[in-house]
């Protein structure tokens, strides 16, 4: 009799990373490993190196040490050999071509799989046109799949925030990855925003994408990851089910110079504060029967 086990299989594997920027050491030995089939948050107070962290994974930065894998071949720190190789990213700072309409952003974003190029695409010879055809198709999948489609001829500076971010979304995917990295996909999103957000990303994991988020909106964050990894300081303080990172106190510690809306550290805040208050009457107190000794 054969027994069935699941052993996961990993689709990115960061090992041993750091970042180094003269004296400051942004990221320090991160091990990191996001399954086929997993969303992974990756939380942190600001500054902890997330985004630095990304920024090695994607080849925008060439890791001080350690290497980054992607389905068991280590990649070259180039940002368009580790898209070709299969991971696509949106970033913090919303960076679309902003003159450029909706549609044409998701086709650029197709570039690395089709053979004409980027600057065939950006300069529309008639290779693109060409191509171009044959990959509209495929991009208006994608807006529909985002919700877009109805604005495929908009320039994309004239969206609002929240549909540049989910264009973002689309343009990655037009790359058809098997692995996303999205960095503060929610930032500056109303909660009707963040609320489809959050169903667009269990739906890409549903179309067998591997999600790695970075996130300062812990509902959405935990609602929606398997595992989370907490960045402390550049280095991986904790990292396991939400249940599991919820409870760490060192979590919310971690977080404690900055209580987030919600979180179970707002209300420790408020107690510690307190408590600290109590001890300050009483010592002022006892410091003045000192003094009146
Ligand atoms: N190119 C760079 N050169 C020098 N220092 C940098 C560079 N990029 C990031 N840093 C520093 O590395 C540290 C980590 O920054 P990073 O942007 O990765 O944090 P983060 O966790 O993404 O924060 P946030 O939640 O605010 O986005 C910070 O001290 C930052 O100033
Ligand atoms: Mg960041």
């Amino acid at each position: 009799m054969t027994t069935m086990t699941t052993q996961p299989t990993p689709v990115l594997e960061a090992r041993d990373v750091t970042m180094r920027f003269g004296g400051l050491t942004a990221v320090r030995s991160v091990d990191f490993t996001v399954n086929a089939g997993e969303i992974v948050g990756l939380i942190g107070p600001n500054g902890a190196g997330k985004t630095t962290f990304f920024n090695c994974l994607t080849g925008l930065y060439v890791p001080t040490e350690g290497t980054v894998s992607y389905k068991g071949t280590v990649l070259p720190p180039k940002p368009h050999l580790v898209t070709q190789a299969g991971i696509a990213r949106t970033f913090q700072n919303i960076r679309l071509f902003s003159n450029m309409t909706v549609l044409e952003n998701v086709l650029v974003g197709r570039h690395t799989r089709t053979k004409e190029g980027l600057w065939s695409a950006l300069l529309r010879g008639p290779g693109f046109k060409k191509a171009e055809r044959a990959s509209e198709e495929r991009a208006m999948e994608l807006l529909e799949f985002i919700g877009l489609a109805h604005k495929r001829d908009h320039l994309a500076r004239n969206l609002p925030y929240g549909e540049q971010r989910k264009l973002e979304i689309a343009r990655a995917l037009a790359s058809e990855p098997g692995l996303l990295l999205l960095d503060e996909p929610t930032a500056g999103m109303n909660p009707q925003e963040t609320r489809t957000t959050e169903e667009l990303v269990f739906a890409i994991r549903d179309k067998g994408i591997a999600v790695l988020l970075i996130e300062h909106d812990m509902r959405f964050v935990f609602n929606l990851s398997d595992r989370v990894a907490v960045l402390v300081q550049g280095e991986k303080l904790v990292e396991g089910t939400p249940e599991i990172v919820q409870a760490d106190e060192r979590v919310v510690a971690a977080y404690l110079g900055e209580p987030f809306e919600g979180d179970p550290g707002e209300a420790e805040a408020a107690e510690v504060e307190a408590a600290e208050a109590a001890a300050d009457a009483t010592s002022t107190t006892s410091s003045t029967k000192g003094e009146a000794k």
